[in-house]
């Protein structure tokens, strides 16, 4: 059983395969937190409360209730009783007063997970994870709050969120509701995050945890190419293989806030869930908030076994799309071939020269509909250019399939250009505060979706153009970021509530799309890769990860994006050199290897291609078609990092049976007078023979002394080892 609640000692024990998370009832009324990390086996752990030693919990010492609550490991902090370090939970009342006391009422441990109401969140039956609810009120507000914990064993991970209900008789207003708190004693630990900017997502970056607050945090209403909804405390020991990590990521697509801070008697606590900043939200009687959920994940075998974790717990039960499992269609994407530069000829030679290469679908990004020539109009006027795409998109998408390809096509659901029929007809339908002028970013504003017409609306157009033709994938772009936030649908004291009102606007039209065409392989996108949250991987089981194509540049994209994400949710694909976006000239054979890390496809106009390139592009079809099952569905190890070393980059993937691995292998710069290296591989059987290049090896020596890997002449040059099981 996944959860226990020791009755005697009112302690609950959250328990998956490996780790134990513990929550004790403390004075009859505070949830204190007990522990987070291997598992225990034994209940008896409410001395970890540290109940006998000074300042005592409140009924034990009336007068020192203030020092109680800003030393003890709160499970659910909030505002304005006396813990001075950062709160979870900030409610104002009607009288401008702002405090709550939660009081614990009663708990309920049920099979399976529920859904959060308009939420994208993990999911599981009752064979698969357990929830606990902790019910608590403020006697004061009436209000009551649901903390809820589901537990995964076989995937080691914990999910938190939280539900308040306005059970009083006036409206209050939620300031702050994080989704989750950890409050440990400090272990040195250092906070790993993801930081980047436009063409450099997720690059990993670590530091130790110092005195005071430190955040990682977006107010810019998506996740963001600069900061991800991530954070990890690791031990100083901890590496791929050794060390304890406390991860966690947020499923939300929105303003975040992750924090750590350690305070002056060394504990740390860690926080996350929607930024405070710019958001409240009215709670009238009866009404109810829920807080996005937040995965943990804790792992006692380093970074390695935490990203292993999540891996299996998305692609188990957060993904739910049908092509999870499934090998994907290898694409061409025409944006880097032709921009905005295109017509039906341009597209049915490129379908036609990448179907003879065996390139499976044509995707039409950008630049198809209304008078769109550039990025300066358009957005909002979901119909077909006809000018351009002579006879319409029914026609073009049946020639496409002449060729043998299937047809994919780029959208921009959330934006309007001010030079757009649409905006003509509604121009309050753009994100904006009176007398204010609008920002524009890429010569576009944001529409307000936290309005329900306008949701219905803008769906039911892009509805239509994919009833109008046979389309079979769909690109969902997002280009710039949210300012002017003002509604002319609120009231001034639900202005607060637009941020998150506009991420469910986007969760509800995504909702759609994926029930009415379920037959669409959806890839997210936003500038790139400032969308890849696990908000986004519920609806969509790929998103674009960078605009940057370079093959070396996505070394470290991919790195830090697979730290968390599964290999598979990766939009990765060969474009052309000198790469456009940094002019680094690297060989055919080395694009196509980092690209199979991931969806894979082509960005380049397959039609000056030379010979040599489009045999290239056989041999790497080839590939794909080889190991995608593989990489797909196996288990990801690193075995080294460009981005730490300097020199090379290597990881591998390992089948869940053990009986088959790919590692693959790039010497970025060539060194003089180089040897021979030993790249020890990771995760095969120990006692299993496998076979690399016609020779035969024990698992156990694979592992231990490792495979020689010869130095090359010349940069980027890369490799792949098949590694199969005899
Ligand atoms: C940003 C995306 O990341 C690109 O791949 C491309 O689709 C452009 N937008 C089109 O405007």
């Amino acid at each position: 059983m996944g959860i226990i609640f020791d009755e005697t000692n009112k302690v609950f024990l959250l328990n998956t395969k490996n780790t134990t998370y513990g929550i004790a009832v403390t004075d009859g009324m505070y949830l204190n937190h007990l522990y987070y990390g291997r598992k225990l086996e034994d209940t008896n752990i409410r001395y970890l409360l540290r109940e006998n030693e000074p300042p005592f919990i409140p009924s034990v010492n009336q007068r020192e209730k203030n020092s109680f609550l800003d030393m003890a490991p709160m499970e659910y902090p909030e505002t304005g009783m006396g813990d001075y370090r950062e709160s979870a939970f900030c409610v104002r009342s009607e009288g401008g007063h702002r405090a709550s006391e939660l009081a614990y009422q009663s708990y309920q441990i049920v099979g399976g997970k529920p859904e959060l109401e308009g939420l994208p969140a993990t999911w599981g039956g009752e064979e698969d994870c357990t929830t606990l609810k902790l019910f608590c009120r403020d006697e004061t507000l009436g209000m009551e709050v649901q903390l809820l914990y589901t537990v995964f064993e076989e995937e080691d991970a914990i999910t938190r969120s939280v539900i308040v209900k306005n059970a009083g008789n006036s409206s209050i207003y939620l300031e702050k509701v994080l989704s989750t708190c950890l409050d440990m004693d400090d272990r040195n630990f250092e906070v790993i995050g993801l930081f980047g900017s436009w063409g450099r997502e997720r690059h990993i970056q670590r530091m130790p945890v110092g005195y005071g607050r430190q955040n990682i945090a977006s107010f810019k209403g998506e996740s963001g190419h600069q900061e991800h909804p991530f954070m990890a405390l690791v031990t100083p020991e901890t590496n791929q293989d050794i060390g304890e990590v406390y991860a966690m990521n947020f499923v939300y697509s929105g303003n975040f806030i992750a924090q750590v801070e350690k305070n002056q008697f060394d504990s740390v606590r860690m926080l996350m869930g929607i930024h405070p900043e710019g958001f409240t939200w009215k709670l009238e009687p009866e009404e109810v908030f829920t807080a996005p959920e937040v995965v943990m994940i804790y792992s006692d075998e380093g970074l390695g076994k935490m990203t292993r974790s999540f891996h299996d717990l998305y692609r188990n039960h957060l993904i739910r799309s049908s092509y999870l499992h499934k090998k994907r269609p290898i694409l061409i994407n025409n944006w880097e071939a032709t921009y905005f530069k295109f017509d039906e000829k341009k597209l049915l030679d490129i379908a036609e020269e990448a179907s003879k290469l065996g390139i499976e679908m044509l995707v039409m990004d950008d630049g198809w509909f209304g008078h769109r020539e550039n990025d300066d109009s358009s957005l909002g006027d979901w119909f077909v250019n006809e000018e351009k795409l002579k006879g319409g998109l029914n026609k073009l998408v049946e020639d496409v399939k002449k060729t043998g390809m299937s047809f994919g096509i780029w959208v921009e659901p959330e934006m309007i250009s001010p030079d757009s029929e649409l905006y003509k007809k509604h121009p309050d339908w753009a994100l904006q505060i009176p007398g204010r002028e609008i920002t524009q970013s890429r010569a576009q504003y944001v529409l307000d979706l936290s309005r329900d017409e306008v949701v219905d609306a803008v769906y039911e157009m892009i509805a239509n153009v994919l009833k109008s033709a046979d389309i079979r994938y769909v690109k969902w772009d997002m280009n710039r970021q949210l300012t002017t936030i003002g509604s002319f649908q609120w009231p001034a004291d639900r202005q607060g509530e637009l941020y998150h009102r506009y991420v469910l606007g986007v969760y509800k039209m995504q909702e759609r799309l994926t029930k009415d065409f379920p037959y669409i392989l959806l890839e997210n996108c936003s500038s790139g890769g400032a969308r890849f949250d696990p908000g986004m991987l519920f609806y969509s089981p790929q998103i674009w990860c960078s605009d940057d194509t370079d093959a070396i540049e996505r070394l470290a994209i991919q790195e830090g994006t697979a730290l968390i994400y599964p290999v598979s949710t990766m939009g990765a694909h060969v474009s052309v050199c000198p790469n456009h976006i940094i002019g680094r000239v690297t060989p055919f054979e080395t694009r196509g290897n980092i690209a199979l890390l991931g969806t894979f496809g082509y960005e380049l106009d397959i039609t000056k291609l030379t010979e040599e390139e489009k045999e290239a592009v056989k041999v790497q079809v080839q590939n794909y078609h080889k190991y995608n099952d593989l990489i797909r569905e196996g288990d990801y190890y690193r075995l080294a990092s460009y981005a730490e070393n300097g020199c090379y980059d290597s990881w591998m993937i390992v089948d869940k049976n053990k009986k088959r691995a790919l590692v693959f292998y790039v010497q970025v710069l060539a060194r003089a007078n180089a040897k021979s290296k030993y790249m020890r591989l990771k995760g095969l059987d120990p006692k299993q023979y496998y076979q690399i290049d016609g020779k035969r090896y024990l698992g156990s020596t694979l592992m231990n002394a490792g495979i020689s890997v010869s130095a090359e002449m010349g940069d980027f040059r890369s490799k792949l080892i098949p590694v199969e099981a005899i």
